[in-house]
């Protein structure tokens, strides 16, 4: 049985290299990338000491940046005693191996952002399934790269005795323990992807209650470090909103929320979105991510201080709309108002997010605003039926005025006649007793 992965922190100077290839347009200026890869370096545990960027036709095959660069940047690990390079794009197996024999120093480790991401995300999988989901991710990354020292991300792995890991980490293997890792690798994948396979049909058990439960579920979704889980905490905590712990157990990102208007929602909080987001990891989530794919609304949230706030939001909603979600509603939740000057948001993004709510989750401010937008939006996409519900059934009805918006109530001969509108997720259950559907 795969435990999730523990760190020690450990503190190591790095250096970080970035292109940018003319005549490609990038959503990210090269800096405000660079910038964000700092601040990801130092989430891991590196202290950043140089900068290298480069302007390139096109990537060089064989190490990604030209020669000229590559011997600044092998002066600039000397001068700086680096132990770490961290590319800021995804480098292939052969670009990682060249550029290792280039600097030729076992002590200084060749990263690229899909695997400082991977290594962060293993720090912070807390859920049995995240932590699988990473390891799967991570092994996938270094099949393909099984050449070197892996020590930054094997010490991260630490304490796994006799694993792939401590193996991947040895400086230098030759070529039969290159091997034998290599198997072993293929095996944990195996058994990864087994374990993986039992928890997913776990949470679909847990889906299918979840769904009987006909709540309208929202989903939390943004860019890293926008304050998803602050908002989640904040609504779950407040005094104002009541909380229910039923789901807690059920999947610990899922709370019940209660609205102003008396209304329960399952909020639920998703892995942070980021740029480049290496499709191992994409494809490790999918899972998880399909979750956003029931929701009845997006609550997409949005660090408002945020200089690159408008790419950010691009790239999230080209996320979703890779993933499917495209047709579901979104709310947009400006979130850190406090932090801009006066506490409010500029004309300028008003002008970008004009029905976008400003809040600040860590101060408590605007929530009570941003529920009754969510109440309001979840009226406005609650689809209108009309029912005749017999006698015999009068938890219908109470569910109908509970979780539904009630224009007419007759009754009738055959039963209580309800017309009005219903939460899209709770119509099964009225389905048999439909009257007029729109
Ligand atoms: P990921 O896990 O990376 O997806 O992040 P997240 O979106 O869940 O963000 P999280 O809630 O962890 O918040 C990120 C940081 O922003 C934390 O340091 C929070 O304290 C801070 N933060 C969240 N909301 C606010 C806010 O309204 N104002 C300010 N000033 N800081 C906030």
């Amino acid at each position: 049985m795969s435990k999730p992965i523990t760190v020690q922190p450990v503190i190591e100077k790095g250096i970080l290299v970035g292109t940018e290839i003319k005549g490609q347009q990038q959503r990210f200026r090269l800096q405000d990338s660079l910038d964000e890869l700092a601040r990801l370096a130092e989430t891991a545990g590196v202290t950043v000491v140089g900068r290298l960027t480069q302007a390139l036709a096109h990537p060089n095959a064989a190490t990604y940046i030209g020669t000229g660069k590559l011997e600044e940047l092998i002066s600039l690990i000397k001068a700086e005693d680096a132990q770490i390079v961290i590319f800021d794009d995804e480098l292939s197996p052969r670009q990682q191996r060249e550029i290792e024999s280039a600097i030729d120093d076992p002590d200084v480790k060749v990263l690229d952002r899909t695997a400082l991401i991977l290594d962060i995300f293993a720090q912070h999988a807390h859920t049995r399934e995240g932590a699988l989901q990473v390891e799967l991710a991570q092994y996938e990354y270094r099949l393909p790269r099984l050449t070197r020292a892996w020590t930054h991300l094997a010490r991260q792995a630490g304490g796994r005795a006799g694993g792939a890991t401590g193996g991947v980490g040895l400086r230098g293997p030759g070529e039969t323990q290159l091997e034998m890792d290599r198997r072993e690798i293929g095996r944990k994948i195996a058994q990864l992807k087994r374990e993986l396979k039992l928890v997913h049909q776990h949470r679909e058990r847990y889906r299918a209650r979840r769904r009987e439960s006909n709540l309208p579920l929202v989903a939390l979704v943004g860019y890293t470090n926008a304050g998803k889980s602050t908002l989640l905490n904040a609504l779950n905590d407040g005094d104002v909103y009541s909380a229910d712990k039923l789901f807690a157990t059920l999947d610990p990102v899922t709370r019940r929320i209660t609205l102003p208007s008396g209304r329960t929602v399952l909020l639920t909080d998703t892995v942070g979105f980021i740029q480049k987001l290496p499709t191992q990891l994409v494809a490790a989530f999918r899972a998880t991510l399909e979750e956003i794919l029931e929701a009845d609304l997006i609550l997409h949230v949005i660090d408002c201080s945020h200089p690159n706030l408008e790419e950010q939001a691009s790239t999230v909603i080209e996320v979703l709309e890779e993933l499917g979600a495209s047709d579901i509603p979104v709310l947009e939740v400006l979130n850190k108002v406090d932090r801009l000057p006066a506490q409010r948001l500029p004309l300028a993004i008003r002008v970008r997010f004009p029905e976008g709510v400003a809040i600040s989750a860590l101060h408590n401010s605007g929530l009570q605003e941003l529920c009754e937008r969510i109440d309001t939006q979840l009226a406005t996409i609650m689809v209108p039926v009309e029912v005749l519900i017999p006698y015999d059934e009068t938890e219908l009805v109470n569910m109908f005025h509970e979780n539904g918006i009630v224009i007419r109530q007759e009754h009738r001969a055959g039963g209580t006649l309800l017309a009005g509108r219903l939460p899209r997720a709770m119509l099964h259950r009225f389905r048999p007793y439909m009257v007029v559907k729109e």
